[in-house]
This record gives C-alpha cells, sequence and structure tokens, in this order.
C-alpha cells in the first residue's frame, strides 16, 4: 500500500501504467496451481473491548437480530435432489442472448479464432465458463469467510462483533453451497483466478480493520450480489436458482454491514486517510474487472486467450455483465463519501472505467430488507 504523503501511480496500485493494457492483466497468472493451502501474514491485532453495551449503534444491533432468524441449512434447504443436465442450461443460456446461433451473435467472426467454431465448441466453452464461474464464486465465499472471522478480531464495536459471527457462519455455508454443487452438478473445478487472489490477498494482508471492511463488503460483496442477482434472473436450473437466491439475502446483508459501519468510521478520517481508502477502491474494482475475462478458460479451451479476451469485450452480453458488477459498488462508494471527498479522484477513476452511470442507483444500505427470504409473500417483512 501506499503511504499517505505520496500519491500513487498505476504501476504502483495495479501493477501496470495503462488499466485497458490487455497484455500485462493476461501476464498476471496463477503459477501455484497446485498448492494446497496459501498462508497470508494478516498484520492485526486482536481488540478485545469491554464496552459490552448491545445496541449501541442500532442499525447494526437490528441487522445482527435479522440474521440470526435468517440462518438456513445449506445440506437440507435446497432441493439437492434435482437433476441438473449442465449442457441444456448452458444452451438455455446462450439462447437468452444469440437466438441460438452460436454465442457470437450480430458478431463477425471471420479471420479469428472462432471462425470454425461449430455449436459444439461454443457449448463447451459454455460449460466451462460455468465451471471456472462457480469455481471462482466458491473461492471469493473462502475469502469472506477468512475475512469476516478477522472482522470479529479487529473491530472495536460489540455490535459489529455480534454481526461479524453471523456473517462467518453464512460464509461457511456459502463454501459448503457452491463446492457442493461444482462436485455434484457441473464437470469441473478451476484453481483460483490470480487476480482475484491478489486482491484476496491484499484485503486480507492489511492489518487496518475499516480496511477489510471496504475490500470485502464494500467491493467482493457489493460485485457478488450484483453477479448472483445477474445468473439468478438468467438461469433456467431451479436448484442453482434458489442457492443463488438464498445466498443473495446473505449478502444483502453484508453488504449493508459494510455501509453501515464504514458510514460511521469513515466521516471521521481526515482528507489523506479517504484518499487512501479511495485508492484501495480503485485497486479493487480493477483487479475485478480483469478477473471476468475467463483468461483460464480460454487457456483451457486452446485458443490464444488475447485474441479471445479482445473479441468476447466486445460482444453485448459481456459488456453488460461488465456493467452489472458495479451497479451495486458505485452507489455504495457514493454513499460513504469515497467518490468525491478531496478532488473526487475516484469519480474521475470510475468515469474512466466507465461505470460511474450507477452512482445514483439505490445503495445498499437498506436492501437486505426486500431481499430477506420470504419478503415477496410478507410484502417486505
Ligand atoms: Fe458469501
Ligand atoms: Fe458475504
Amino acid at each position: 500500500m501506499a503511504t499517505t504523503e505520496e500519491i500513487s501511480t498505476n504501476q504502483q496500485m495495479i501493477g501496470r501504467q495503462d488499466v485497458n493494457d490487455i497484455r500485462a492483466i493476461l501476464e498476471v497468472t496463477n503459477t501455484d496451481v497446485d498448492e494446497l493451502t496459501h498462508a497470508v501474514t494478516d498484520h492485526a491485532d486482536a481488540i478485545f473491548t469491554w464496552d459490552y453495551e448491545k445496541g449501541a449503534r442500532p442499525a447494526l444491533d437490528k441487522l445482527y437480530e435479522k440474521a440470526k432468524k435468517a440462518q438456513w441449512n445449506g445440506q437440507t434447504d435446497l432441493p439437492w435432489a434435482t437433476e441438473v443436465d449442465q449442457e441444456q442450461v448452458v444452451i438455455a443460456n446462450q439462447m437468452q442472448f444469440n437466438d441460438g446461433n452460436g454465442a457470437m451473435p450480430e458478431f463477425d467472426v471471420s479471420g479469428t479464432p472462432f471462425e470454425r467454431w461449430t455449436e459444439k465448441e461454443w457449448i463447451q466453452v459454455g460449460i466451462e465458463s460455468q465451471n471456472w464461474t462457480l469455481s471462482q464464486f466458491m473461492h471469493g465465499e473462502q475469502g469472506a469467510l477468512i475475512c469476516t472471522a478477522k472482522i470479529v478480531e479487529t473491530v472495536p464495536w460489540v455490535d459489529a462483533k455480534y454481526y461479524a459471527s453471523t456473517q462467518v457462519m453464512d460464509e461457511a455455508r456459502h463454501v459448503e453451497v457452491f463446492a457442493r454443487y461444482l462436485d455434484e452438478k457441473l464437470s469441473g473445478h478451476y484453481p483460483i483466478n490470480a487476480h482475484l487472489k491478489l486482491l484476496l490477498d491484499d484485503i486480507v494482508a492489511d492489518g487496518r480493520w475499516d480496511m477489510t471492511y471496504l475490500g470485502m463488503q464494500i467491493m467482493v460483496e457489493g460485485l457478488a450480489l450484483a453477479a448472483f442477482g445477474f445468473m439468478h434472473q438468467m438461469t433456467t436450473e431451479p436448484l442453482l436458482k434458489q442457492l443463488l437466491r438464498y445466498v443473495m439475502a446473505d449478502e444483502a446483508r453484508h453488504v449493508a454491514f459494510g455501509v453501515l459501519s464504514l458510514k460511521e468510521y469513515y466521516e471521521q478520517l481526515s482528507a489523506p486517510e479517504i484518499r487512501e481508502r479511495q485508492e484501495f477502491a480503485f485497486e479493487a474494482a480493477v483487479r475485478m474487472r480483469d478477473r471476468f475475462l475467463q483468461q483460464e478458460v480460454w487457456d483451457r479451451m486452446g485458443v490464444p486467450v488475447k485474441d479471445a479476451v479482445e473479441l468476447v469485450m466486445r460482444t453485448p452480453m459481456q459488456q453488460m455483465f461488465q456493467m452489472m458488477l458495479f451497479s451495486k459498488i458505485v452507489p455504495n462508494c457514493k454513499k460513504l463519501g469515497l467518490l468525491d471527498t478531496g478532488d473526487a479522484w475516484l469519480r474521475e477513476r470510475f468515469q474512466e472505467l466507465g461505470v460511474i452511470q450507477f452512482e445514483d442507483w439505490q445503495d445498499t444500505g437498506e436492501e437486505y430488507e426486500s431481499l430477506a427470504i420470504g419478503a415477496e409473500e410478507a410484502g417486505n417483512n
């Protein structure tokens, strides 16, 4: 991390000068695909508090009480007996974007590695893409498990320690259900994507408790909530649909936990301290955008990765998906004062990434009420 005195360059923050330098993005690869464990030093003190007054922070207390009642069991509450035909699921997904004529609608693939592809290869890439996506969700969920256990130790407020302890249980359940879905219903795993791994390592290594929240609850989980929502809407597979719906109910609380905690804390920070948070948010945004290029999928399909990524980045589905990923992050950063504090540095960065248009969308401070399981029937609980 940069110190507060210096202005960081892109090179220092994300390891390259040009944010859109695809060659540099693809040079970051996971070189430890066979490791079984991975150690990160977390640089943090465990903080006891002797102030046990429950409810001193009413919004966090309310969230904690909601979370206790919203627990579900990943083994017994989901219809695991559902038969999943992955090929049919992929075909149904692709039909929504291309009228069933291959994966590149209205797109000229002549002269590209895709020129000779038939429906068979397009279905295979859809299958690999699903294996990859769910694998990355699973790895990200483990990141959330570790980060939230760390927050239990490091946050100084008892209401936040209480709430975070419920999130630890939620994240264990999420890792469990994604792992089971991959094992029983899909057809292969992928190791963690290098960009996601760099981001999780940076979040865990930062000893300041608010940086854990910013990296995980605001950035990673904000993106996850949007990505799960997109997939939940698109998929026709009933088990995955229900799994995602249950996970989203939890994730909406987690993002709210980040927004509600950091809102209070960031009001007291100095401009240079806020600037460090802005840079951290930007680094996280770029790393997450990079990871969604799915470079490992193209590698496994045996096509030149750079050509494939450049082509896919221009497809309507990818462009829509890329933008949607930031639909929660940008309004939440705005609510926390991160967009415009100082010289509006983060606003400019989000403009460059092409995602600033979400700034006035609803933030996620309260969304958990409408996403709670049963909220649809009970009229918002
Ligand atoms: Fe989660
Ligand atoms: Fe979460």
